[in-house]
């Protein structure tokens, strides 16, 4: 039987409610696809400072490169919000995708046709929508050098070299083949050298793929498409700071915050985390809404290529929104029944074993 190890990085807030509910349901595909799955917890964020005094401590790296995948909560919290910013839980995120070379972040906008009255768009625009944001996450002008402030004048310095551009190119050119070959790459290039540049490099990586279709886009008409007609893109291919920026859009195509997955890669170990944060307002009452993480551990089963478990978390979280079960944060849209945290996690677990 296939084992993979799993780093389990449960965090702070609402993080631990979420993830064991993962696990809940990550446990019952596995008994169903006959695999099996080692999960050991670090610790991160502020319950790392907590023991550690350090929001990103070496074993917690160290026992993430020796896993097959990393599988994330959230950090962060008033508790912490007055350290110093080394110490604060955002900068041990930051620190974990540096030092794991997370450069590519993949943010899918699924919609579950259940939930079309969520989303503040009209159903028609929103109903079929199915893209993902692939964002390049360590480069661009959050990093670029130089950077300065005075009184007076303050500047950032948005860098990209070619190999950042290819390697991020080829990520998203991949996620294209698997899903409906078109990639949509989005720059300033009437305004920007950088730009420029992107799109040479781009239009080079898209000749191995001559099975993807390539379009570009500025990034003013990006925004205005993604509200206008969201059916349009399949991969949407773009920067640090314009990614950060869409794929909060595109996210809110979808309603709730707790439904949203991500995926950073790039580097020898993926990390698959909700888009949402800690939300301590709710943390502790049992309503958080754990679909995001457990849409999360689906997108960590495909890239282990284990398609067929993946399939399955998918399939059941549809059943169970279809047979009108919601979290507290999705009351309002065709409920049947509330449900707390534990017992949703529990119905998909129940559906995808099936
Ligand atoms: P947030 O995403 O934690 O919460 C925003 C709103 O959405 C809140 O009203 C919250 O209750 C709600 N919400 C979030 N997830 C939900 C879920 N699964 N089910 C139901 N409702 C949900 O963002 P906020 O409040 O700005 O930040 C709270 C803390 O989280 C801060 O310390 C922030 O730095 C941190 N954060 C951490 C992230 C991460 O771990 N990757 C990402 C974003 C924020
Ligand atoms: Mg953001």
């Amino acid at each position: 039987m296939k084992t993979y190890k799993i780093a389990v990085l449960k965090g702070d807030g609402i993080g631990p409610e979420i993830v064991d509910e993962a696990i809940k349901v990550l446990d019952a595909v596995a008994e169903k696809e006959g695999i099996n799955f080692e999960f050991n917890e670090y610790l991160i964020g502020g319950s790392a400072v907590d023991v550690f005094d350090n929001p990103c401590p070496d074993e917690t790296i160290k026992g993430c490169l020796n896993s097959d995948a990393i599988l994330f909560g959230s950090i962060g919290g008033p508790k912490w919000d007055k350290l110093p910013k080394e110490k604060r839980p955002e900068s041990g995120l930051l620190k974990l995708r540096k030092s794991l070379g997370l450069f590519a972040n993949i943010r899918p906008a699924i919609i579950f046709d259940e939930l079309v009255n969520a989303s503040t768009l009209k159903p028609e625009v929103i109903k079929g929508v199915d893209l993902t944001v692939v964002r390049e996450l360590t480069g661009g002008i959050y990093f670029g050098e130089p950077r300065y402030k005075d009184d007076n004048k303050a500047y950032n310095t948005m860098i990209y070299t070619r190999e950042e551009i290819e390697k991020i190119a080829h990520v998203a050119f991949k996620e294209a083949s698997k899903r409906n070959k078109k990639v949509t790459s989005v720059d300033k290039a009437n305004v920007l050298e950088v730009s420029e540049l992107w799109r040479e490099v781009v239009e080079e990586v898209a000749k191995n793929y001559p099975d993807v279709e390539l379009e570009h886009m500025y990034v003013d008409n990006a925004a205005m498409q993604l509200i206008r007609d969201p059916k349009q893109f399949d991969v949407i291919l773009t920067g640090n700071i314009f990614g950060d920026i869409l794929s909060d859009e595109a996210s809110m195509i979808v309603g709730s915050i707790g439904l949203l997955p991500s995926a950073s890669i790039g580097g020898k170990v993926g990390l698959f985390e909700p888009i949402h944060g800690s939300a301590p307002d709710i943390a502790g009452q049992g309503i958080a809404n754990p679909i995001a993480t457990i849409l999360s551990a689906s997108m960590m089963l495909d890239y282990l290529d284990e398609k067929k478990a993946a399939d399955r978390i998918k399939k059941s979280i549809k059943k169970v929104l279809a047979d009108g079960y919601r979290t507290k944060d999705l009351s309002s849209f065709d409920a049947k029944e509330i449900v707390t945290t534990s017992e949703m996690g529990s119905l998909i677990a129940e559906n995808a074993s099936n």
